[in-house]
């Protein structure tokens, strides 16, 4: 039977004891790790089209994207100190739904990580090319700064930053958190300043009307701005490297997520209110859609004059209310910065191809650990030519959709896997208990289903296809080759020359 093949939770602890990775880090560079994965693109950037969906009551889609996230955060928690191994949705969904599902799972998680880290890399790229603009007067031509769809041929800039930061992650987590926690400073005094500078010169009537797209609108940016909330799972994704698990993957967590609100409320609240952020309409007075050349035409039409029609929206803003300079900080603070959260998002990816090949379910090579950094690197070179392939050539906002339907399908998958542990194995120690299960996890479920149902067709479809190949792949290669399925449960470089323990097969 297809379900059949679970992997025992001890069987994942005791795999997880043996292996190589050094745990290094602690609680609060694990919120660091967070918010470095969470502030980014999607309040830099995505703000404009959340805008141009919903007016000022993209407001209420970030309360909405939030509460979602805050309830799988929770989710999440329970089992990242249950389980304080790498691998996240996809090593809980093994122990508790079976190898199909925890599959399923973890090839959702690629759209999760690989694409979010392409995308976050064009988002650099539009403030990188702004700055360069505004600041430094320097007009480099959009064939080679742009993808394909967006009227360029490639988009260089966001193909070099995934390679630094490949770079990066190859030299060693220690080190790239390092990095990281200063870059996380750089953001949140950014996003400080801005909303200093925003608030006070706010106008209530920008407010009016606050949902000119009625209900849909707002459903429909949160399902976008969503992506803004991304990667604090990444954070559980580093359960192998973490100090005391038990205590700070539930610090880290929860921690990033809640600041993340606070910020995304507050900085949008100073763009609505100071610039005002209504759709832009055609002549017909019919909204545009974000990211379509008819919105492009009408933008240039208006002279670009609407936080709607702006690739770096929060530095625009700080222009148009007389704040040119610090609005060129703001776009630099955003070009040092954003890097960190590609290196979040590549470091999840790694980390989860990293665990999926050492099950067997993926080729072994990608599970070899460097001899002198101790990274896999392997996975983290594969994985960096993938996020430059998708940075090169995507928009922005259609791969933080595409990445969004993967999260939403993961963040469900854990959340019932968390309800059913509790009815299967009751008495396991939890360090951590997600508060009113039976409330959090549906709602966490109803609330995952809810935004991908409001996603763009295109993103579903995509997410429909990319399901397909995935159970193919998974029949054709990975099904014959799994640890699991083989019986064998502790198989490392470390103990090459050790005879694996063998368990009957359980399929
Ligand atoms: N949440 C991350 C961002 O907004 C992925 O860039």
């Amino acid at each position: 039977m297809i379900f059949g093949r679970v992997k025992s939770l001890d069987a994942i602890l005791a795999t997880a004891e043996k292996k190589s990775l050094t745990r290094s880090l602690g609680a609060f560079q694990l919120t660091m790790l967070g918010i470095g994965a969470v502030i980014g693109t999607g309040i830099f950037v995505l703000t404009a089209e959340a805008a141009q969906k919903a007016g000022p009551g993209m407001m209420i889609s970030f309360v909405i994207a939030g509460i979602v996230c805050a309830v799988a955060a929770l989710c999440y928690a329970e089992m990242a100190a249950m389980v304080p191994v790498s691998g996240s949705a996809y090593t809980y969904s093994y122990a508790v739904m079976g190898e199909i599902l925890a599959w399923m799972v973890g090839w959702a998680l690629i759209l999760e990580y690989a694409v979010a880290a392409g995308a976050v890399s064009v988002g650099w790229s539009g403030y990188m090319i702004g700055y360069l603009e505004n600041a430094a007067g320097i007009d480099i031509p959009a064939t080679w700064v742009l993808g394909p769809f967006d009227g360029g041929l490639i988009n260089i800039p966001a193909m070099l930053i995934a390679g630094v930061v490949t770079w990066l992650l190859l030299i060693g987590t220690k080190e790239s958190a390092t990095i990281n926690s200063i870059l996380v400073m750089i953001k949140v005094i950014a996003l400080i300043t801005f909303i200093v500078l925003a608030i006070p010169v706010m106008n209530m009537e920008n407010f009016e009307p606050f949902a000119p797209l009625g209900f849909g609108g707002i459903s429909a940016a949160a399902a976008s701005i969503f992506f803004a909330y991304v990667g604090f799972d990444a954070v559980s994704t580093a359960a192998e490297e973490t100090k005391n698990p038990q205590r700070n993957m539930p610090i880290g967590l929860i921690g990033s997520l809640a600041i993340c609100t606070i910020f995304y409320l507050l900085v949008s609240a100073g763009v609505i209110g100071s610039v005002g952020a209504q759709p832009v309409t055609n002549a017909a007075g019919i909204a545009l859609e974000p990211g379509s050349q008819e919105l492009t035409a009408r933008c240039a039409e208006l002279g670009q004059q609407a936080v709607t029609c702006s690739k770096e929206a929060l530095a625009w803003t700080l222009r148009e209310i007389g704040w040119p300079q610090i609005g060129n900080l703001i776009g630099l603070a955003a070009i040092l910065a954003l890097p960190s959260v590609i290196l979040m998002m590549m470091f999840g990816q790694t980390r989860i191809f990293f665990v999926m090949s050492r099950d067997g379910l993926l080729p072994e090579a990608f599970s070899r650990i460097h001899p002198k950094y101790k990274t896999p690197h392997v996975i983290t070179i594969l994985t960096g030519i993938a996020v430059a392939l998708f940075a090169a050539f995507f928009p922005v906002g259609q791969l933080a959709n595409i990445s969004n339907s993967g999260t939403l399908f993961a963040f469900a998958a854990v959340s019932i896997a968390v309800l059913l542990l509790r009815r299967t194995d009751p008495t396991r120690h939890r360090p951590f208990r997600t508060p009113l299960i039976w409330v959090t996890a549906p709602l966490s479920i109803a609330g995952c289903g809810y935004l991908l149902y409001n996603l763009d067709v295109k993103s579903q479809v995509l997410f429909a296809v990319w399901a397909i190949l995935g159970l193919a792949v998974y029949f054709l290669y990975s099904r014959s080759r799994s640890h699991v399925g083989k019986g064998i449960i502790d198989v490392h470089e470390d103990d090459a020359d050790m005879p694996p323990t063998s368990v009957p097969p359980m399929n």
